[in-house]
């Protein structure tokens, strides 16, 4: 499977068909998820957790035993860090046949973070099932789906801009980094909100959070894991592209971001 198609064909899998994780699948994506690597140079920590030896549960998951989750230390990109990493596995797992969804609330999440260990000054953000996709979705995720239109996402032209916020971008414009950021644009979210905005200008895509109201507490924001999960798309798709990019956190300034949080930016080399 090419990178395109793997981006282009996952989804969250929460209908699973009762067949356990082959004893390979777990240790190719276990060693996978250990040499991961993230932008933000931050080391995270990866369990396969067995649900029925650790009492863990989510409601939304049907027909699979088997978890993957990570811990971090709760230090700044944390977040970000974590989604990059994440979603290199979920993509990773997904080349092998096998499903995940990324969890961080549906989930009996005492129990999980009992079975990682998790210490003071760690966080476990989010956990997937992993396991093999049952033929038919249940009920309850095909409800799921509709009520989060699962299937859909903001078109092209209100995410990504051109030179400035003022001007959307067309693919036309956007020339061999259309299909990077088309990458960006089919990468699963959290209740699938989209938060990422790029801006392209002067050789450079810069990144941004378009916070929904209510959703940061002030010491997490779980949209920043969305923002790791863009940034990811973006770079594995440009390199599969040719692109030679670099990664920087330099703010830009650009005018029109007065309701954004700038993330990071992607420097294109030529
Ligand atoms: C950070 C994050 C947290 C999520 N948390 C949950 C969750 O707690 N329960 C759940 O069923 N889905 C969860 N999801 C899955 C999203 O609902 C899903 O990715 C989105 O609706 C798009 O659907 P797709 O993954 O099938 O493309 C989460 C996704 C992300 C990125």
């Amino acid at each position: 499977m090419s990178l395109s198609e793997t981006i282009r064909t996952r989804r969250s899998v929460r209908t699973f068909d009762g067949n356990d994780l082959k004893p390979e699948d777990a240790e190719k994506i276990v060693k996978f998820a250990e040499t991961a690597e993230n932008p933000y140079g931050i080391p995270i920590t990866w369990k396969v957790l067995n649900a029925g030896k650790h009492g863990l549960s989510s409601p939304v998951i049907v027909g699979t035993d088997t978890y993957i989750a990570g811990k971090l230390r709760r230090v700044p990109h944390a977040e970000e860090a974590f989604g990059y990493t994440f979603e290199k596995v979920v993509l990773f797992a997904w080349e092998l046949g096998v499903g995940t969804t990324w969890i961080a609330g549906t989930m009996n999440r005492d129990a999980f973070e009992k079975a990682m260990e998790i210490a003071s000054d760690e966080v476990m953000p989010c956990v997937s099932p992993l396991g093999y996709p049952a033929q038919k979705m249940s009920f309850r995720e095909t409800v799921m789906r509709k009520g989060v239109k699962a299937a859909s996402r903001v078109p092209f032209e209100e995410l990504f801009f051109d030179g400035s916020f003022e001007k959307p971008l067309t693919k036309e414009a956007a020339g061999k980094l259309a299909d990077a950021l088309e990458a960006v644009r089919l990468a699963p979210s959290a209740v699938n909100k989209q938060p990422w905005r790029v801006v392209l200008c002067e050789g450079a895509a810069h990144f941004y959070e378009k916070r929904s109201r209510g959703w940061d507490d002030g010491s997490w924001d779980i949209q920043k894991i969305d923002m790791g999960i863009a940034l990811c798309h973006f770079e594995l798709s440009a390199a599969a592209c040719g692109a030679k990019l670099s990664f920087e956190i330099r703010d830009p300034e650009l005018a029109g971001a007065e309701e954004l949080t700038y993330i990071a930016t992607f420097g294109l080399k030529a």
